[in-house]
């Protein structure tokens, strides 16, 4: 099947998935860990590349993992896709194979991802810089001292700003830097950085890929010679999916592009509800004319996503009280599954940072972050009312 030229929903549903000997609609889980071959001079063709073929697991050679990544790849529309165990594996993949010449990270990332490219990185003797969005201005110089490596997010988290892939891989380009994009905010079907100009996209596959909050994979896409050598790096690091997870991957990616037409749907009808409440002091969402980078979002993304971030009128005890009056939306961390999860960033991800340097961050004390799942949007409105009037 030629996915490419197909609509995503077609591909979600289509792309990638294999026949078995049966007829199943679905590609079978292999469990196995080891592939058996018929002749030593069969299996010899396989481990020196000239054919390829299930060999063992940990090396991604599995049908299941190799299913998941063939429809990943076309969702994405990347020569190539690599799969992972977690959002967190896939990067550290990345930057340890394509970060060496240095890396700059641009915007407000996962808690995650600062730790990795602020802490532990630079004790391997990486070389990398963190730079707000305010400080974009800062890139040129860095690319200067040589980074190869440019990573961000967009959407990012919890801000929900967007940068202009096109114009950030120019620049990079121009320094023969490398540009990676963490697409989870977006997930393909709002998104495609590679068609923006990005050589490589992330994706902790956890949240929208997945869909579900029932699993953790992560992904690494783009050309066959950018993803070639994370695969050799990933073969001995180890961090590739198990087959149940993989399953359970494509099996959510089936309905990915349905479940983002309910996301954004609802993430806009609640951002514009809580936009025009007396309680709510103010909404960042892509999708709004109020949000800074509107314009860039209306440019780049197909949908604005689920996740809506706001700021109650009130103080840290009030925000409190309109989180535990919610009914519907969860409270937990994470984001893009099919339940609304709700959690304030000030007592969750940023809980152990200094409150001056929180505030400078604008995390304040009365800031959500809210993932609209696909429930009805009424009733999430519905709901915010009623536990609104608990502030
Ligand atoms: C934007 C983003 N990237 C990467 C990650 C890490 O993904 P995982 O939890 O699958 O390791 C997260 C996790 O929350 C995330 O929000």
């Amino acid at each position: 099947m030629t996915g490419r030229s197909q609509g995503l929903s077609t591909r979600c549903v289509h792309a990638g998935e294999i026949d078995d000997a049966h007829g199943s609609p679905h590609t079978p889980i292999y469990t196995s860990t080891t592939f058996r071959f018929a002749s030593t001079a069969d299996i010899v063709e396989v481990v020196q590349g000239r054919k390829s073929a299930a060999l063992y697991t940990r090396y991604g050679l599995n049908p299941t993992i190799r299913s998941l990544e063939e429809k990943l790849a076309q969702l994405e529309g990347a020569e190539a896709a690599l799969a992972f165990c977690s959002g967190m594996a896939a990067e550290s993949a990345l930057f340890l194979t394509h970060g060496r010449k240095g890396i700059v990270c641009l915007g407000d990332a996962y808690g995650g991802t600062l730790e990795l490219v602020a802490a532990q990185l630079p004790e391997l003797g990486m070389r990398t810089a963190l730079l707000l969005g305010s400080e974009s201005d800062r890139l040129e110089a860095e690319l200067r001292k040589g980074a190869g490596l440019v990573f961000f997010e967009t959407p990012t988290n919890p801000g929900l700003e967007i940068f202009d892939i096109r114009a950030i891989a120019d620049l990079a380009h121009r320094h023969g830097a490398l540009v990676a994009v963490d697409n989870t905010f977006a997930s393909p079907a709002n998104q495609q950085p590679l068609a923006l100009g990005a050589d490589l996209v992330v994706h902790s596959a956890t949240k929208y890929l997945g869909g579900h909050n029932d699993l953790l994979c992560g992904v690494v896409l783009g050309s066959a010679e950018q993803v070639a050598p994370i695969r050799a790096a990933v073969g001995v690091l180890g961090g590739v999916p198990d087959a149940h997870s993989a399953y359970l991957l494509l099996r959510g990616l089936k309905t990915l592009a349905l479940r983002m037409e309910r996301h954004n749907a609802n993430g806009m009808r609640v951002a514009r509800f809580l936009e025009a409440h007396p309680r709510i002091r103010r909404v960042w969402y892509p999708g709004l004319a109020s949000h800074p980078d509107h314009a860039i979002a209306a440019r780049t993304l197909a949908g604005f996503g689920g996740v809506v971030t706001f700021e109650v009128d009130t103080d840290l005890e009030g925000c409190m009280r309109f989180i535990d009056a919610c009914r519907i939306p969860y409270i937990a961390p994470s984001l893009g599954g099919v339940e609304s999860l709700i959690e304030m960033p000030v007592l969750m991800s940023f809980w152990d940072v200094e409150p001056k340097a929180r505030q400078a961050m604008g995390i304040t004390d009365s800031l959500v972050r809210l993932s609209c799942g696909v429930e009805d949007a009424d009733d999430l409105i519905a709901d915010f009312e009623q536990a609104l009037r608990k502030v």
